[in-house]
Protein backbone atom coordinates (compact mmCIF):
# COMPACT_ATOMS: atom_id res chain seq x y z
CA UNK A 1 0.00 0.00 0.00
CA UNK A 2 1.19 3.55 -0.57
CA UNK A 3 2.10 6.03 2.09
CA UNK A 4 0.20 7.97 2.68
CA UNK A 5 2.19 10.81 4.43
CA UNK A 6 3.33 13.93 2.88
CA UNK A 7 6.43 13.35 0.58
CA UNK A 8 8.67 16.46 1.04
CA UNK A 9 10.95 18.01 -1.93
CA UNK A 10 13.70 20.11 0.28
CA UNK A 11 15.43 22.43 -2.05
CA UNK A 12 18.60 23.68 -1.59
CA UNK A 13 21.47 25.89 -2.68
CA UNK A 14 24.14 25.94 0.10
CA UNK A 15 24.96 24.72 3.70
CA UNK A 16 21.60 23.35 4.39
CA UNK A 17 21.01 24.39 8.06
CA UNK A 18 17.39 24.49 7.83
CA UNK A 19 17.22 21.02 5.30
CA UNK A 20 19.03 19.29 8.56
CA UNK A 21 16.77 20.75 10.65
CA UNK A 22 13.15 19.08 8.97
CA UNK A 23 15.34 15.91 8.16
CA UNK A 24 15.52 15.84 12.34
CA UNK A 25 11.85 16.47 12.28
CA UNK A 26 10.86 13.80 9.88
CA UNK A 27 13.37 11.43 11.67
CA UNK A 28 11.93 12.30 14.79
CA UNK A 29 8.42 11.59 14.05
CA UNK A 30 7.43 15.99 14.51
CA UNK A 31 7.06 16.41 10.42
CA UNK A 32 4.29 13.45 9.39
CA UNK A 33 5.63 13.07 6.02
CA UNK A 34 8.47 11.19 3.96
CA UNK A 35 11.68 12.70 2.23
CA UNK A 36 11.27 12.26 -1.52
CA UNK A 37 14.16 14.18 -2.30
CA UNK A 38 16.78 17.13 -1.41
CA UNK A 39 17.48 18.95 -4.67
CA UNK A 40 19.70 21.37 -5.43
CA UNK A 41 20.68 23.43 -8.01
CA UNK A 42 24.01 23.26 -6.86
CA UNK A 43 26.12 19.87 -7.00
CA UNK A 44 28.54 21.44 -4.54
CA UNK A 45 26.10 22.35 -2.05
CA UNK A 46 27.73 21.12 1.28
CA UNK A 47 23.84 20.46 1.78
CA UNK A 48 23.57 17.99 -0.56
CA UNK A 49 26.93 15.40 1.07
CA UNK A 50 24.71 16.11 4.49
CA UNK A 51 21.76 14.74 3.48
CA UNK A 52 23.60 12.18 1.56
CA UNK A 53 24.91 10.53 4.31
CA UNK A 54 21.89 10.39 5.81
CA UNK A 55 20.84 8.08 3.67
CA UNK A 56 18.84 10.47 1.90
CA UNK A 57 18.01 10.57 -1.94
CA UNK A 58 19.42 13.53 -3.78
CA UNK A 59 20.17 14.62 -6.91
CA UNK A 60 21.37 18.05 -8.31
CA UNK A 61 20.53 19.91 -11.07
CA UNK A 62 22.70 23.12 -12.40
CA UNK A 63 21.37 25.30 -14.16
CA UNK A 64 24.43 25.98 -15.90
CA UNK A 65 23.58 21.91 -17.77
CA UNK A 66 20.47 23.55 -19.56
CA UNK A 67 20.20 26.43 -22.31
CA UNK A 68 17.43 28.21 -20.57
CA UNK A 69 15.62 28.64 -17.37
CA UNK A 70 11.99 26.85 -18.79
CA UNK A 71 14.52 23.85 -19.75
CA UNK A 72 16.12 23.78 -16.67
CA UNK A 73 12.85 24.61 -14.26
CA UNK A 74 11.04 21.49 -16.17
CA UNK A 75 13.67 19.23 -15.24
CA UNK A 76 13.41 20.15 -11.42
CA UNK A 77 9.56 19.54 -11.80
CA UNK A 78 10.06 16.22 -13.81
CA UNK A 79 13.09 15.17 -11.01
CA UNK A 80 10.92 15.90 -7.69
CA UNK A 81 7.42 14.25 -9.55
CA UNK A 82 9.33 11.18 -10.23
CA UNK A 83 10.54 10.83 -7.02
CA UNK A 84 6.95 11.18 -5.63
CA UNK A 85 7.45 14.68 -3.77
CA UNK A 86 4.02 16.64 -3.15
CA UNK A 87 5.05 19.38 -0.72
CA UNK A 88 8.20 21.24 -1.26
CA UNK A 89 10.09 23.31 1.18
CA UNK A 90 12.69 25.81 -0.57
CA UNK A 91 15.47 25.85 2.34
CA UNK A 92 18.31 28.54 1.43
CA UNK A 93 17.58 27.81 -2.57
CA UNK A 94 18.83 31.42 -4.37
CA UNK A 95 16.48 30.39 -7.82
CA UNK A 96 13.94 32.73 -8.31
CA UNK A 97 11.18 30.16 -9.31
CA UNK A 98 9.08 31.27 -12.19
CA UNK A 99 5.12 32.51 -12.19
CA UNK A 100 4.50 28.96 -14.31
CA UNK A 101 6.67 26.74 -11.65
CA UNK A 102 5.07 28.94 -9.01
CA UNK A 103 1.38 28.08 -9.90
CA UNK A 104 1.82 24.31 -10.75
CA UNK A 105 2.81 23.71 -6.87
CA UNK A 106 0.15 26.75 -5.71
CA UNK A 107 -0.25 25.55 -2.07
CA UNK A 108 2.55 23.11 -2.22
CA UNK A 109 5.45 25.52 -2.20
CA UNK A 110 6.93 27.15 1.12
CA UNK A 111 9.89 28.80 1.91
CA UNK A 112 11.58 30.36 4.92
CA UNK A 113 13.13 34.08 4.73
CA UNK A 114 15.34 36.00 7.12
CA UNK A 115 13.18 38.67 7.77
CA UNK A 116 9.92 39.98 9.21
CA UNK A 117 7.64 40.11 5.82
CA UNK A 118 6.69 42.06 4.09
CA UNK A 119 9.99 44.09 5.54
CA UNK A 120 12.94 43.25 3.57
CA UNK A 121 12.14 41.21 0.64
CA UNK A 122 15.38 39.75 -1.05
CA UNK A 123 18.42 39.46 -0.13
CA UNK A 124 20.80 41.05 2.53
CA UNK A 125 17.79 41.56 5.19
CA UNK A 126 19.77 41.51 8.55
CA UNK A 127 21.89 44.60 7.03
CA UNK A 128 18.86 46.40 5.58
CA UNK A 129 17.61 46.10 9.50
CA UNK A 130 20.03 47.43 11.26
CA UNK A 131 20.24 50.29 8.62
CA UNK A 132 16.18 51.03 8.87
CA UNK A 133 16.98 51.22 12.70
CA UNK A 134 14.45 48.76 13.65
CA UNK A 135 13.94 47.08 17.55
CA UNK A 136 12.97 43.77 16.25
CA UNK A 137 13.86 41.51 12.93
CA UNK A 138 13.31 37.48 12.76
CA UNK A 139 12.26 35.28 9.77
CA UNK A 140 8.82 34.37 8.04
CA UNK A 141 7.32 30.89 6.70
CA UNK A 142 5.23 31.62 3.48
CA UNK A 143 3.48 30.07 0.66
CA UNK A 144 5.78 30.92 -2.65
CA UNK A 145 3.73 32.73 -4.98
CA UNK A 146 5.04 34.48 -8.36
CA UNK A 147 5.56 37.45 -6.33
CA UNK A 148 9.56 37.12 -5.08
CA UNK A 149 9.08 37.01 -1.22
CA UNK A 150 5.37 38.12 -1.46
CA UNK A 151 3.58 34.72 -1.00
CA UNK A 152 0.76 34.70 2.06
CA UNK A 153 2.92 34.55 5.42
CA UNK A 154 2.06 31.07 7.71
CA UNK A 155 4.29 32.00 10.49
CA UNK A 156 6.62 34.10 11.70
CA UNK A 157 9.13 34.28 14.96
CA UNK A 158 10.76 37.58 16.29
CA UNK A 159 13.91 38.38 17.69
CA UNK A 160 14.94 41.87 19.71
CA UNK A 161 17.87 43.74 17.57
CA UNK A 162 20.62 44.82 19.99
CA UNK A 163 22.54 47.90 19.69
CA UNK A 164 25.90 46.35 19.59
CA UNK A 165 24.43 43.93 16.90
CA UNK A 166 25.77 43.36 13.67
CA UNK A 167 23.91 41.73 10.46
CA UNK A 168 26.60 38.36 11.51
CA UNK A 169 25.13 37.98 15.16
CA UNK A 170 22.04 39.45 14.10
CA UNK A 171 21.38 36.47 11.54
CA UNK A 172 22.86 33.98 13.89
CA UNK A 173 20.18 35.03 16.39
CA UNK A 174 17.45 34.54 13.60
CA UNK A 175 18.97 31.52 12.00
CA UNK A 176 18.10 29.91 15.57
CA UNK A 177 14.51 30.52 15.09
CA UNK A 178 14.27 29.51 11.77
CA UNK A 179 15.57 26.20 13.04
CA UNK A 180 12.14 26.39 15.64
CA UNK A 181 10.37 27.59 13.30
CA UNK A 182 10.39 25.89 10.05
CA UNK A 183 9.99 22.41 11.37
CA UNK A 184 6.88 23.39 12.91
CA UNK A 185 5.14 24.96 9.94
CA UNK A 186 6.34 22.40 7.51
CA UNK A 187 4.64 19.97 9.71
CA UNK A 188 1.58 22.30 10.08
CA UNK A 189 1.43 22.03 6.11
CA UNK A 190 2.34 18.20 5.90
CA UNK A 191 -0.01 17.15 8.37
CA UNK A 192 -3.00 19.71 6.64
CA UNK A 193 -3.74 21.74 9.00
CA UNK A 194 -2.08 24.47 7.29
CA UNK A 195 -3.89 25.02 3.66
CA UNK A 196 -3.76 27.49 0.93
CA UNK A 197 -6.95 28.62 -0.56
CA UNK A 198 -6.73 30.64 -3.12
CA UNK A 199 -4.41 33.41 -1.64
CA UNK A 200 -6.00 32.86 1.86
CA UNK A 201 -4.02 30.44 4.42
CA UNK A 202 -6.15 28.51 6.70
CA UNK A 203 -5.08 26.66 9.83
CA UNK A 204 -7.48 23.99 11.09
CA UNK A 205 -10.32 25.10 8.36
CA UNK A 206 -10.13 28.81 9.52
CA UNK A 207 -8.99 31.96 7.69
CA UNK A 208 -5.71 32.85 9.68
CA UNK A 209 -6.06 37.24 10.13
CA UNK A 210 -2.16 36.95 10.60
CA UNK A 211 0.72 35.47 10.75
CA UNK A 212 1.06 32.60 13.71
CA UNK A 213 3.45 33.56 15.73
CA UNK A 214 6.15 31.09 17.39
C1 LIG B 1 18.47 30.95 5.71
O1 LIG B 1 18.73 32.14 6.43
C2 LIG B 1 17.14 31.07 5.00
O2 LIG B 1 16.20 31.82 5.69
C3 LIG B 1 17.51 31.78 3.73
O3 LIG B 1 18.75 31.26 3.37
C4 LIG B 1 19.44 30.78 4.54
C5 LIG B 1 19.77 29.35 4.28
O4 LIG B 1 20.55 28.81 5.30
N1 LIG B 1 16.48 31.62 2.73
P1 LIG B 1 20.74 27.23 5.38
O5 LIG B 1 21.31 26.79 4.03
O6 LIG B 1 19.42 26.61 5.68
O7 LIG B 1 21.75 27.03 6.47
Amino acid sequence: MSDPRAALGILISGRGSNMQRLLDAVDAGEIDASVALVLSDNADAAGLSLAAERGVATCAVARSDFSSKPEWEHAVDAVLRDAGANLLALAGFMRVLSADFCAKWHGHLVNIHPSLLPRHKGLNTHQRALDAGESNAGCSVHFVTAELDGGPVIAQSEVAINVADTADTLAERVLAKEHLLYPQAIGWCASGRVALTGSEVQFDGRKLDGPIRV
